[in-house]
């Protein structure tokens, strides 16, 4: 099977670097690649937001699957082109993809079928937003309704806060995104994110993963995309994995298929879980960037059957086969990420890294000078593991990160706290 993967950050090369160890694979494509993912697969480069660049390619080199990493351009339709040229696509069309592009739409979706979130109100007009505001308590959570490089949230503690966010969002603080936003209850408990495969009526759950999306230790500082993860997930119980199934997740992919946009893809949930009972924070069209890297290391089975089934309405009677270890995940960053960063610095160790027990590291923003790796992002490299425990898991990925020479780079060093605390 010939394979485009179209991406180029630690998600995709994990993708890439499972996709490979299929017996079924005959070409990987990568597009755009990275300096990890290009050992495995061969570059390319088109206009990735232009989906007919891309269905052009396929078409010309016989791709047999595209599997799209980002949501960006399934956002632009790729998964609409794609399928329109008759090209199996792993990721959903433009309109199912608004669950997460739309968080107004994914509201709208949740009520339609019952599933638990948090309250809200959708308003285009500041007077409104103020008023309801004014209906809720403290901390104020206000979104954008669109995409916003993961930067449209605001909680705010105050209603002077809350009421400038607002303002600042419906004056275009991020285009079109923000014409409308979304106000709704803050939710207390413990974040998990828990990821489900389907080609739009079979669903084929997978495990959950907890990330860390503060900057510093003690989940403190600015948020980011993403500072490091592990799994298994401690909240996400047997009982919770049952509920979110049950609650929200086949019930929502049951509706898309019923108004006639089925859902293709990877559903992730951000999930709010508290006394026993799973809300939904949010829905991404995509795999999490961490998380997706450490799914992929525990893994045992072969991925591309599955992905490819998805992609063709042939899931039923896919299965996973996953490692009862536990995955790790660093996230090492440029200094100043998530704010300002330089780029270009050089970064030796990676073999180094590689060569520890039960380490692999992800490229997700370096770029090759020579034989030179250089820093070429915010965040840079993952350094994950798998371990027997979530302790020896973290500790793996904690040696990868001490053989990684970057002086210009810096991680958190408490990844896991909260799990390795869970097992005292
Ligand atoms: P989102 O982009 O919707 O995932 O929001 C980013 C982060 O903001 C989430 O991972 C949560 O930590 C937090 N958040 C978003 N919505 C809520 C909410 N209603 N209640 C509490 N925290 C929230
Ligand atoms: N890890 C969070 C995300 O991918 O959105």
């Amino acid at each position: 099977m010939k394979v485009l993967l179209i991406g180029g950050g630690g998600r995709e090369h994990a993708l890439g670097w499972k996709i490979a160890q299929s017996p079924l694979l005959s070409k990987l494509y990568v597009d755009p690649g990275n300096p990890g993912l290009n050992h495995i697969g061969a570059p390319v480069t088109t206009d990735m937001a232009n989906p007919r660049a891309i269905v052009a390619f396929a078409q010309e080199n016989h791709v047999d699957l595209v599997v799209v990493g980002p949501e960006a351009p399934l956002a632009a339709g790729l998964g609409d082109a794609l399928r329109a040229a008759g090209i199996a696509c792993f990721g959903p069309d433009r309109d199912a993809a608004r669950l997460e592009t739309s968080k107004s739409f994914m509201k709208e979706v949740c009520a339609a079928v019952d599933a638990p979130t948090a309250a809200s109100g959708t308003f285009a007009e500041a007077g409104a937003a103020k008023a309801f505001l004014r209906e809720q308590t403290a901390p104020y959570v206000i979104k954008a309704d669109g995409l916003a490089a993961g930067k449209g949230v605001i909680i705010a503690e105050s209603l002077a806060d809350a009421d400038a966010a607002i303002d600042e969002m419906l004056a275009g603080q991020f285009g079109a995104a923000s014409a409308e936003i979304v106000i709704e209850e803050f939710m207390e408990g413990e974040e998990a994110s828990f990821f489900a495969i389907t080609d739009g009526e079979t669903i084929l759950p997978m495990i959950a993963a907890q990330d860390h999306k503060r900057a510093y230790d003690g989940d403190k500082g600015p948020n980011t995309g993403g500072m490091g993860a592990y799994s298994p997930a401690r909240v996400f119980t047997e009982e919770i994995r049952t509920k979110t199934l049950e609650r929200i997740v086949e019930p929502v992919v049951a509706e898309l298929a019923r108004r006639g946009s089925p859902y293709v893809g990877v559903l992730y949930a951000g999930l709010m879980i508290k006394d026993g009972d799973p809300r939904l924070v949010e829905f991404n069209a995509r795999f999490g960037d961490p998380e997706c890297q450490i799914l992929m290391r525990l893994l045992k089975s072969d991925l591309l059957p599955v992905l490819h089934a998805a992609a063709t309405g042939a899931l039923q009677g896919q299965s996973f086969d996953w490692s009862r270890d536990a995955g790790a995940l660093v996230v090492m960053a440029a200094d100043g990420y998530p704010g300002a960063y330089e780029k270009g610095s050089v970064i030796r160790g990676v073999d180094e890294a590689n060569a520890a027990p039960g380490v692999v590291v992800f490229h997700a923003g370096t770029k090759k000078d020579g034989d030179l790796l250089r820093a070429n992002g915010g965040r840079v490299l993952n350094v994950t593991a798998t371990g027997a425990d979530i302790r020896e898991a973290i500790d793996r990925a904690y040696t990868g990160a001490a053989a990684i020479d970057w002086p210009e780079g810096f991680y958190r060093r408490d990844i896991g706290w909260r799990a390795l605390e869970a097992g005292k």
